[in-house]
C-alpha cells in the first residue's frame, strides 16, 4: 500500500513537533523515518497508526482519506521499542492475540500463529512464556504479532533500541528479511544512521519536526542538501573545516591551507565564509606531482584492516584514511588528492549546500 501525506503537522501548545510533511511511501518499501532524538519520529508513526490526531494536514492510504479513521480500521501493524508482550500469555497465544480480538475461530487461529512463528524463526519456543526468551526472541514474537492481521502498513519505533550491539545486526537483517518476504510497507523509525543505511530503500531523515532530505541511503551519502544532513550520516563522521572562498579556492579560517578542487561549484561568492565538508575516505595521498592541498600528519593509528591518520590544517584538524603501505611519519608532510565523491561546501551561517 502507497502512503502519502499532504501537510502533515503536529503542535502540543505553541510547540510544533511535526511541521508540514508532505511525502509519498511507496507500496513495499521500507522506509526509514530517521533523525536525533526528539526530532518528531514517534509524533509522526502515532499520527499515521491513528493513535495521535493530527493538527493540520491529510493521511492517504492508497486513495483512501484515512486522516480521521480510528486506529483499529487503519490495518496498521505496530511494533514498539518495549516488546509490550503479555507476561501471562505463551508465544503463540501472544502472536495470535489480535486473531482472538477479531473472533477468529481457535484453530485457524492456531495454524495462522504458527506460520508467522514459523516467519520469524521462533517456531522452537511457541509453548515457551516471554520472560523466558531472549530480547531479540521476544522482539522476533511482537513482529509477529503484529504482522498476523496482515497489515497494509508496518510501522516499527526504534525496534531494536533494547537489544545489545551484536543482536541489533542481527536483527535488522531479520527486519529486512521479514519485510522483503512480505512486502508489506513498512516505515522503520530510528535514530542510528548506521541501521538506516544498511537496511532501508530509502530514508527521510528529520530535524526539529522538519523534513531535511530524502532519498536512497547511498545518494543521501553522496549529495546531502545541507550541513545537518551531511553530518548525521557516516562513521567515522564527515570532517568540518571552517574558512572562506578566495580567488575559487577554499582558504581555511586562519589562511594556513589553501585547498583547490575540480569540482566546486563555478562562481563562488567571493569571501563567503564556509564550510567545507570532507569524508575521510574522499582525501588520498598523492603518489605524483599534482594534488589538492598538503598537510602535517599529525597521528596515525591502525584500525582492524585500515588505517586512520589526523593531518593538521592549520588550526583545525581532519581525520583520513591511509593506506596501511603508507610510510609518512607523524610529524611529516604529505600532499592529497580529492576524489570526486564526498566533498561539499556549505554556507558557515545558514548550512545549505554550494
Ligand atoms: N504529548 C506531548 N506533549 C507535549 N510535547 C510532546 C508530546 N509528545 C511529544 N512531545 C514533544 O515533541 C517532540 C518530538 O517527540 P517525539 O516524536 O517523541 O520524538 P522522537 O520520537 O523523534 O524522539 C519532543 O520535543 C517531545 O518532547
Ligand atoms: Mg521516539
Amino acid at each position: 500500500m502507497r502512503v502519502k501525506i499532504e501537510n502533515l503537522t503536529k503542535r502540543f501548545g505553541d510547540f510544533t513537533a511535526v511541521d508540514h510533511f508532505n511525502m509519498t511511501f511507496e507500496d513495499g518499501q521500507l522506509v526509514a523515518l530517521l533523525g536525533p532524538s526528539g526530532c518528531g519520529k514517534s509524533t509522526m508513526l502515532n499520527m499515521l497508526s491513528g493513535i495521535l490526531p493530527v493538527t493540520e494536514g491529510k493521511i492517504y492510504f492508497d486513495e483512501d482519506d484515512v486522516t480521521n479513521m480510528p486506529p483499529q480500521d487503519r490495518g496498521v501493524g505496530l511494533v514498539f521499542q518495549n516488546y509490550a508482550l503479555y507476561p501471562h500469555m505463551s508465544v503463540l497465544e501472544n502472536i495470535a492475540f489480535p486473531l482472538e480480538i477479531q473472533k477468529v475461530p481457535k484453530a485457524e487461529r492456531k495454524k495462522r500463529a504458527m506460520e508467522m512463528a514459523a516467519l520469524v524463526h521462533v517456531e522452537q519456543l511457541v509453548d515457551r512464556k516471554p520472560s523466558a526468551l531472549s530480547g531479540g526472541q521476544q522482539q522476533r514474537v511482537a513482529i509477529a504479532r503484529a504482522l498476523i492481521k496482515s497489515p497494509r502498513l508496518l510501522l516499527l519505533d526504534e525496534p531494536l533500541s533494547n537489544l545489545d550491539a551484536r543482536l541489533r545486526l542481527e536483527m535488522r537483517e531479520e527486519i529486512r528479511r521479514i519485510q522483503v518476504k512480505t512486502g508489506v510497507t513498512t516505515i522503520f523509525v530510528t535514530h542510528d544512521q548506521e541501521e538506516a543505511m544498511s537496511i532501508c530503500d530509502r530514508i527521510v531523515l528529520m530535524k526539529d519536526g522538519v523534513l531535511q532530505q530524502q532519498d536512497g541511503p547511498q545518494e543521501l551519502y553522496d549529495s546531502p542538501a545541507n550541513l545537518f544532513v551531511a553530518n548525521f550520516l557516516g562513521n567515522p563522521p564527515i570532517n568540518n573545516l571552517h574558512g572562506f572562498i578566495k580567488d575559487g579556492a577554499f582558504v581555511t579560517r586562519d589562511g594556513a591551507v589553501t585547498i583547490r578542487y575540480r569540482n566546486f561549484p563555478k562562481e563562488l561568492p567571493e569571501g563567503r565564509r564556509v564550510i567545507l565538508g570532507i569524508r575521510a575516505e574522499a582525501a588520498i595521498i598523492s603518489n605524483n606531482d599534482t594534488h589538492d592541498f598538503t598537510s602535517v600528519i599529525k597521528t596515525r593509528y591502525t584500525m582492524g584492516k585500515e588505517e586512520l591518520a589526523f593531518l593538521n590544517l592549520g588550526d583545525q584538524e581532519m581525520r583520513v584514511y591511509l593506506s596501511n603501505e603508507h610510510e609518512s611519519a607523524p610529524g611529516s608532510e604529505a600532499s592529497f588528492h580529492l576524489r570526486s565523491k564526498g566533498v561539499f561546501l556549505f554556507d558557515e551561517e545558514t548550512g545549505a549546500r554550494l
